[in-house]
């Protein structure tokens, strides 16, 4: 799947896992910079729907999350699963994230969706209604023998979740990302689904500020209104500006905007060669503090410079390996 370059990233990150399970009820010190790759656009793919599935592989999203969880009615778990199966062992996703999405932990779908995990080994699980760290502890757990290199999503989108936030991001070195997921957010709350989302923010931030504490990756809600380029746009703009790495996405529609929005515009490359310039001048030897243009810039920037740069390499990478 993701193949030698996130292999390397991973040779990275065992060594980050290792370094975290000692100090996992620590706060990590910052958001080192994440060695995980593209995830401007995941697209959620309900996995009973064959059609949609045999779309994946002409469709420029960063990841790929299977869905077996709400999008698939009850009856039809097996179906689904059995339509992961064959999409695993025949047509494999290449040079990009394929993550599925489990039901419940407290569902009677459990053992046979665990069951699968251990079959198919995707890049990541992604766990629902995440209410607090025993949900990941207990999976993690569980996992821990069978799929050992399967990395841990978790959902967000209880109550008790959004409370817990920064517990969750510390439950288990596995754990790599949290995906914000405001449907269920907004039924169990009686928030009104307005744009803007303003009564939203204080918890979406949260999230964020949770994820990035301990070095995880965010990623912002779905936008249920498909049609509406100009709204999602706006959403999207919005999350990027909130700290989300990419956005959950419903239909295919979405994929290119989203990419736009979280991946590094023009703008912020030309900006950013010019604070690595900059400082790479023999002027700025000994300076942790230059003047650029009459803005400050501080070797921090420097820091972010190089990580947007590394971002956009790999995007360019991730479209040529796809
Ligand atoms: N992934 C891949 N392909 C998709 C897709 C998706 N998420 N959503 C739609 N498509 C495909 C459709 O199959 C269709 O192709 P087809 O004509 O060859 O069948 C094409 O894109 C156009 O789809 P459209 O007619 O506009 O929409 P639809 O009525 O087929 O589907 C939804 C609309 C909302 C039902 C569908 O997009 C969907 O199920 N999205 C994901 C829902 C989900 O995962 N929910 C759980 C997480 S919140
Ligand atoms: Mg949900």
């Amino acid at each position: 799947m993701w193949s030698f370059s996130i292999r390397l990233a991973r040779l990275f990150d065992d060594w980050r896992i290792a370094a975290h399970a000692k100090a996992c009820h620590k706060i990590a010190m910052s958001t080192s910079p994440k060695h995980s790759p593209p995830r401007r656009s995941l697209l959620s793919v309900p996995a009973i729907n064959q059609r949609a599935l045999n779309k994946v592989h002409d469709l420029n999203c960063d990841g790929v999350i299977f869905d077996l969880e709400d999008s698939v009615f009850p009856e039809k778990k097996g179906e689904a699963r059995d339509n992961l199966r064959r999409f695993f062992r025949q047509t494999p996703l290449e040079g990009r994230e394929g993550v599925i999405r489990i039901n419940g932990m407290n569902s009677e779908f459990r053992k046979e969706d665990l069951e699968l995990i251990g079959e198919l080994a995707p890049d990541a699980v992604l766990l629902p209604k995440v209410d607090g760290p025993q949900d990941i502890g207990e999976v993690a757990g569980l996992l821990a023998a069978t799929s050992p290199g399967v990395r841990l999503w978790a959902m967000m989108e209880t109550a008790g979740g959004v409370l817990n936030a920064a517990a969750i991001a510390a439950a288990d070195a596995r754990l790599d990302c949290l995906v914000l997921g405001l449907n269920d957010l907004r039924k169990e709350t009686g928030v009104l689904p307005q744009s803007g989302r303003a009564y939203l923010v204080p918890w979406m931030m949260q999230v964020v500020l949770a994820a990035r504490a301990h070095g995880l990756d965010v990623i912002d809600s779905v936008f249920n209104d498909f049609r509406n380029t100009e709204e999602f746009m706006v959403e999207c703009a919005q999350g990027r500006a909130m700290g989300f790495e990419g956005k959950m996405l419903i239909h295919p529609a979405q994929i290119e905007a989203a990419n736009r929005a979280f991946g590094p515009s023009d703008e912020e490359i030309t900006e950013a060669e010019a604070i690595i310039n900059a400082f790479a001048d023999p002027a700025a030897e000994g300076l942790n503090v230059i003047n650029m243009d009459g803005k400050m810039v501080e070797r921090l920037h420097l820091e972010q410079a190089e990580r947007l740069m590394a971002k956009a390499r790999q995007i360019s990478e991730r479209k040529m390996k796809a």
